[in-house]
């Protein structure tokens, strides 16, 4: 895996003053600001034969590029079939339909049921993005899967990359929960334009039922299973559909927000007197969350951060089109929406449906409001995600 702390420049990049965030420019110093000559990005695919890991070629597939445009053309999204309602929680755990759709906005959420596993989501979503796009799966360069829940810890773009038919990509997880598509979508452009890469398809997917304790109400009441994909393409520098964003951490609010490892009593084990020696099969803790302190945060810094990333865009809060925020919450998403003065009809909500789906909330609700004809070509759309780590992070988008 990957940890979204990758993405930081080179320290020469010096983090904007005004903004607080990485100026856009300052990717740009991967590479020299001309045309440069080789050394190129070398590619190769491999495949494994009989435990034979054999590279078909080092032959350079694109000279490395830099100042094009990158742009989304194509979207998809799949979610599990098992549907579990409000009343259905409320047979588990002491609550109501009303509590919670009052305190949330979530009426039902999609749970990972049967044979059903996240990398079937995700390579379903990461089909419906290609067909959209009609790029071929062969014309795929690279394939990002952020997700925090893959079905093996050591990630699992390369498993979706290799079912979907990516068969010259290069695949990788990211991990930053909520805010992962994000991180993710930034990342694929940042590959386009100083890596020469022509195809990346973003997949953001989460099985966050597997981490809920099903029991706590304040936690299994809103999360929901699902995987949404967008296609980024390389495109000239005019058609740029990546206008302005910003990303942030913030690592003192871990405790807010996290699953962790539960691996203490491995440290106090003793065998054969080597005290910690062989360590215990780590695990996982259930999601442990305070919501109230997560909501304060999300209520605070998501409206800034959609603020720098219109700052960096050059464009004022009524230019967006559409606003389309992680889908946690209906109080969180009208507040931000209330703060930057965006009218209810230009605010993309579906969590009603779905719950809070970690990194597939994003892609999963632009698929919806691109397939229902909402979201058209050249619209201008503010995406902002939030969550663990805590991370947070916006992008103005241009769709098409
Ligand atoms: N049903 C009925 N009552 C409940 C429930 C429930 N499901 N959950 C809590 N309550 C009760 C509490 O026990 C409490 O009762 P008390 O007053 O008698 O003590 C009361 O309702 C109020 O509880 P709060 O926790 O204060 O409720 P709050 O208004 O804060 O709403 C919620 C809780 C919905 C979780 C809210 O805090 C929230 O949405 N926070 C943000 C969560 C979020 O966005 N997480 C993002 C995760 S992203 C990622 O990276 C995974």
């Amino acid at each position: 895996m990957v940890a979204a702390s990758g993405l930081a420049p080179p320290r020469a990049a010096a983090v904007c003053p005004r903004t607080r965030c990485f100026p856009r420019t300052s990717f740009l110093r991967f590479a020299p600001p001309v045309a440069p000559p080789p050394p190129q990005l070398r590619c190769c695919s491999s495949t494994v034969d009989d435990g034979v890991v054999s590279a078909e070629t080092s032959k350079p597939r694109l000279p490395r590029v830099v100042g094009m445009g990158s742009k989304l053309v194509g979207c998809g999204s799949a979610v599990p079939t098992l549907s579990v309602s409000n009343d259905d929680l409320s047979k588990i755990v002491e609550t109501s339909d009303d509590w919670i759709a009052a305190r949330t906005g979530i009426r039902n959420r999609r749970v990972l049921s049967g044979d059903e596993t996240l990398r079937g989501l995700s390579v379903q979503a990461a089909q419906r993005a290609l067909e959209m796009a009609q790029v071929k799966p062969e014309d795929v360069d690279l394939v990002l899967l952020c997700t925090s829940t893959p079905d093996d810890l050591f990630g699992g773009a390369a498993q979706v990359s290799t079912e979907v038919g990516c068969r010259k990509a290069v695949g990788f997880d990211i991990t930053a929960a909520c805010s992962g598509f994000i991180i993710g979508l930034i990342t694929a452009t940042r590959y386009i334009k100083g890596g020469g890469l022509q195809n990346v398809l973003v997949i953001g997917a989460d099985a966050l039922s597997k981490f809920v304790d099903w029991t706590d109400r304040g936690t299994c009441i809103l999360f929901g299973d699902a995987a949404g994909a967008v296609l980024v393409q390389a495109c000239s520098a005019d058609e740029d559909g990546l206008l302005g964003f910003c990303i942030q951490s913030d690592g003192n609010g871990q405790k807010h927000l996290n699953a962790r490892t539960l691996n203490d009593d491995s440290i106090l084990s003793k065998t054969n007197g080597v005290p910690g020696f062989p360590p215990r099969k780590a695990t996982y803790s259930c999601i442990e969350m305070n919501g109230k302190e997560v909501f304060r945060f999300a209520v605070r810094c998501v409206p800034q951060s959609i603020e720098k990333a219109l700052e960096e865009a050059g464009l004022p809060a009524s230019s967006i089109d559409w606003l389309l925020l992680h889908q946690a919450n209906q109080r969180i998403i009208d507040a931000a929406a209330s703060r930057l003065d965006i009218p209810s009809d230009k605010v993309i909500s579906n969590l009603a449906n779905y719950g809070n789906t970690s990194a597939a909330s994003i892609p999963l609700a632009l698929d919806e409001a691109v397939r229902s004809g909402k979201v058209k070509t050249g619209h201008i759309i503010a995406v902002s995600g939030f969550g663990a780590g805590l991370t947070w992070g916006s992008a103005i988008v241009k769709w098409g």
